[in-house]
Parts: structure tokens; sequence; C-alpha cells
């Protein structure tokens, strides 16, 4: 019997904030590290995924080695062969099933996905790509191939991964047993021990995701951001008046996500944070405390990622890419047998 699959992937669209970081790298790294004696862990690159909005394609090939390099850095270990790191469009049975996919998929669900909605309303009719309209089953594709049964992603993907359920069981229910449902959305939230997908926001606007892609970037704290600036970006943050620490995110939305944001770095709980903070009155201070835990945090981090191996991170793609191609490939095959284009 194979070990159940935990997965996740992370686009290289742009360099990796925090939130990326705490919200699906971090928990699967400690999935990786805890309990790869039980589970499959299968962390990938979704290059593909990386330009359903419009990017630099001179730097794409970069982008992508440099973040299979974060993972490593962040902890990921390489030298364990339950544990997978790939790049999407090296197995090409994601782009194969996706079609088949795509013919079970309704024009209507996927334009009422919120992802959609935000990121081409930014955008002009002419630069929405059917790339983007289509992510989600793409995204399906990924899940499906493999089994996988638990996905951690942060709070603004949970539509998606609904999605991946739904679609596996409406092909099951019509051409029989083919793909293996992920686990419910709340299942899967108590199995990483949370009570919901985060959500890091935007400091200058904790109102919004903080999000990769921001063009401005003063609220976003990416990895590769010098520590100092970092902290600075924290001394800037948007508070509010009311001039009492408290965890209230619908009225005090800029000092709620500081709090979230120490107690993720400290590697502490979010009440212990709440219990120390909560009732303070000098913003002043608080920050202080979040941007030298940032500032340090990053400092580790940079070190960390400054002594990974290249050829081993590059070795290690190439050897899962090659182990994974006929487990891609036999549930390919399920699913072409079950739309009848094989026998
Ligand atoms: P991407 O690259 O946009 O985001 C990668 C992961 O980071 C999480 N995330 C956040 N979590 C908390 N706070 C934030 N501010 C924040 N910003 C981003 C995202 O929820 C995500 O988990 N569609 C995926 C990539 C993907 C994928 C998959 C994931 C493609 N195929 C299959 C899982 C399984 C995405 O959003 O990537």
């Amino acid at each position: 019997m194979s070990k159940p699959v935990i997965l996740t992937g992370i686009r290289a669209n742009n360099d990796l904030t925090i939130g990326n970081y705490f919200g699906a790298i971090l928990p699967m790294i400690d999935m990786a590290k805890t309990r790869s004696d039980e589970f499959q862990i299968n962390l990938f690159i979704p290059d593909l995924h990386s330009f359903t909005t419009p990017i630099d394609h001179s730097q794409l090939y970069d982008q992508i080695l440099h973040n299979a390099r974060l993972f490593v850095a962040a902890g990921l270990p390489l030298d364990n062969p339950d544990i997978y790191l790939y790049r999407q469009s090296y197995i090409s049975a994601h782009s194969e099933l996706t079609w088949i996919l795509d013919c079970f998929t309704g024009m209507g669900e996927m334009t009422r996905m919120t992802q959609f909605k935000d990121k081409s309303g930014s955008l002009n009719d002419d630069r929405t790509s059917v790339g983007l309209f289509n992510y989600p089953v793409l995204m399906a594709a990924d899940i499906l191939l493999y089994d996988a049964q638990y996905i951690p992603v942060g709070e603004d993907q949970t539509q998606h991964l609904e999605f991946a359920r739904d679609i596996a069981e409406r092909f099951n229910n019509k051409l029989g047993h083919t793909f293996m449902v992920p686990e419910p959305v709340k299942a899967q939230h108590a199995f990483f021990g949370k009570d919901q997908g985060l959500r890091i926001k935007d400091l200058v606007d904790p109102t919004k995701k903080m999000s990769k892609s921001d063009d401005s970037a003063r609220g976003v704290i990416f990895l590769g951001d010098e520590p100092s600036a970092a902290a600075k970006k924290v001394m800037g943050a948007t508070t509010d008046d009311l001039a009492s620490i408290k965890f209230d995110p619908q009225n005090q939305p800029g000092i709620s996500n500081l709090l979230q944001i120490l107690a993720l770095l400290q590697g502490v709980t979010l009440q212990q944070v709440r219990d120390t903070y909560e009732g303070q009155s000098s913003y002043g201070d608080f920050k202080k405390v979040v941007a030298d835990a940032v500032e340090s945090f990053l400092t580790d981090f940079q070190q960390r990622l400054a002594a990974v191996d290249d050829t081993a991170v590059i070795a290690k793609l190439e050897q899962s890419e090659s182990a994974l191609q006929p487990i891609a490939g036999d549930t390919l095959l399920r699913a072409q047998k079950a739309v009848g284009l094989r026998r």
C-alpha cells in the first residue's frame, strides 16, 4: 500500500513573501521533517501557473530555480526518497489531464472563482488570459494526478481546493471511479492543526492579502528583502487610533495582522502573543518588537539560502521528476480510459 500524499505548490511569478512562507512552505516542511515516515511529500513549483498573469519572462527560469533553493533554505530535506521536489512543466501529464478536466468544467463555476474575479478585475479583457480563467483546473490536475489527500494552502486557495474535490467527484460519478477525492477542506485544516487557512495581510492595506504580485510592495515582506528595509516596512505598517493592542481583525486589522506575524515568527501560538501584548498602548514599542523579529528572521533565512548547494537542488529536481512521471502517467491513463481515449 503506498503512503497517503501531502502535496502543495508555490508559483514562481516573483520572489516569495512571508505569507507564502508561513501559509504554505512552513506547514509543508514541518510535515516533510516530522511525518515523512507515514506520508509521501510532494512539494512542487507550478511553473505553468507562474504566467497566468503577465510576468517578465526573462526572469522565469532563474526564479524557478531560486524558489527551489528557498524551500531548501526553509529546511526541506533533500536526501529522503519519500520527499519529492519537482517542476510541474517537466511532467507533461499535468497539461494533458488539464485538457480532459476542462471538458467537465463549467464556464460558470470558473467565472465565479474569487481569485479570477479579483485578478481579472485589475486587467482589461484582452489582458485577462484564458490561462488565468483555467488556473483552478490545472491546479486540480496537479492534485489528482498523485492521489493527494492533504494540501496545505493559505486561505485564498480554499475555493480552488473545493473545486478539485468537486471535479474529482463529478468525474467519478459520471465515468466510474478514477480519482482519489482529497479530504474535505475542514478535515484538512484539522489535520494541519488550524481552524482556517492562514491569510497574512498587507502592511499598508491590512484589509487585503499580502501578495507577491503586488505592484507597490511597500506592504509586502519578501524573503529576499534587505532585513533592515523589511523592518522599516513594519515600522510604517498601518494601524489605528484606538491606542490599545487587541486581536480584533474586524476593527483593528493592522494590529491584528502584526500580532499574527509575531506569533508565526516566534513559533508560538497567537494566544501566547495576545496574552503578552493585549492591553498595551504603545504601538511604536510593539511595532519595534515585530520589526526586530522580522529583521532577525530574514537575516538567518538569507544566511541559510546563501549556503544552499545548487547542484544538489538540481539533482533532486531531476530525480523527483523522473520518479513521478510514471505515477502521474498511470493516473492520466485511468482518466484517458474513463473518457474512452484508451482501452
Ligand atoms: P501562490 O504561489 O499564489 O501561493 C502559494 C501559497 O502561499 C499561500 N499564500 C498565503 N498564505 C497566507 N497569507 C498570505 N498572505 C498568502 N499569500 C499566499 C497561498 O494560499 C498558497 O498556498 N494556486 C496555488 C499554486 C498551486 C497549487 C497547486 C497549490 C498550483 N497548483 C496544487 C496546491 C496544490 C497558489 O496560490 O500559489
